[in-house]
């Protein structure tokens, strides 16, 4: 039995004081669940406040990206042992944000997973198709291919450690969900791809998210899909009322 993991992409929103009242808002809001994983991600920034707020609570911190060095001559990188030294355990890698916006290759993607687990972070990557990738009836072999760039060389130690976020790009804060069955079958297709290569027991411990436009109203008949083991919620996650409502549907 999986269990789910529903966390929230604040992407870039939030001064400090803003976090900081979306955490305290969030905490009661939650506080008797304890079948689901709850994470948030902040901004850097917030980072080590909001470390402090959830400190005793249930609800798990992670940042939205991370460099694959450790320290260096990298100058605006944050490294994911500095994440960890702040209380971070998941961080976000390969959001579709970043392949668009900064370039991120599938190269990059394998770097980064690779430190964050060296410095025991649970990396959530991303992949997902374009809305032309879709209607070409590529989804698959797009998917495919960032799984087999970003995550073919892995160890079955790594990919033991790791969460799949399917984020298709067309859902993305535009207001349109994949449909349930749209979002199994990829997710279905990305638990096959683990099932190849490292065995059933991995296939099926594997956690995959679904991102895209995560609404309180749609959140129960994405989870309960059989391959949807949780969300990965943007917009909807800065509200404490709305988030909470989504990690209770995950019940
Ligand atoms: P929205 O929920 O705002 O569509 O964002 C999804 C997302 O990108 C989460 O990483």
């Amino acid at each position: 039995m999986r269990k789910k993991v529903i966390a929230g992409n604040w992407k870039m929103h939030n001064l400090v004081s803003e976090s900081l009242a979306l955490v305290r808002a969030l905490k009661p809001l939650v506080a008797d669940v304890k079948e689901v994983e709850i994470v948030v991600c902040p901004v850097y920034t917030s980072l080590y406040a909001v470390a402090s707020e959830l400190g005793g609570s249930n609800i798990k911190l992670g940042a939205q990206d991370c460099f694959w060095e450790e320290k260096g001559a990298f100058t605006g990188e944050v490294s994911a042992w500095m994440l960890k030294d702040v209380g971070a355990e998941f961080v976000i890698i390969g959001h579709s944000e970043r392949r668009q916006y900064f370039c991120e290759t599938d190269e990059w993607v394998n770097k980064k997973v690779k430190s964050a687990i060296r410095a025991g972070l649970t990396p959530i990557v991303c992949v997902g198709e374009k809305l032309e990738e879709r209607e070409a009836n590529r989804t698959f072999e797009v998917v495919r291919a960032q799984l087999d760039n970003g995550l073919g060389d892995l160890s079955p130690e790594e990919a033991g450690r790791i969460i799949i976020a399917y984020e298709p790009v067309w859902a993305i804060g535009t207001g349109r969900t994949a449909t349930p069955q749209q979002a199994q079958e990829v997710h279905a297709f990305i638990r096959g791809w683990f099932r190849e290569k490292f065995g059933d027991s991995l296939a099926d411990a594997l956690r995959i998210q679904y991102g895209g436009s995560v609404k309180p109203d749609n959140a129960r008949d994405l989870l309960s899909q059989e391959d949807i083991d949780g969300a990965l919620v943007g917009g909807a996650s800065l509200k404490a009322d709305a988030f909470a409502e989504i990690v209770k549907s995950a019940l």
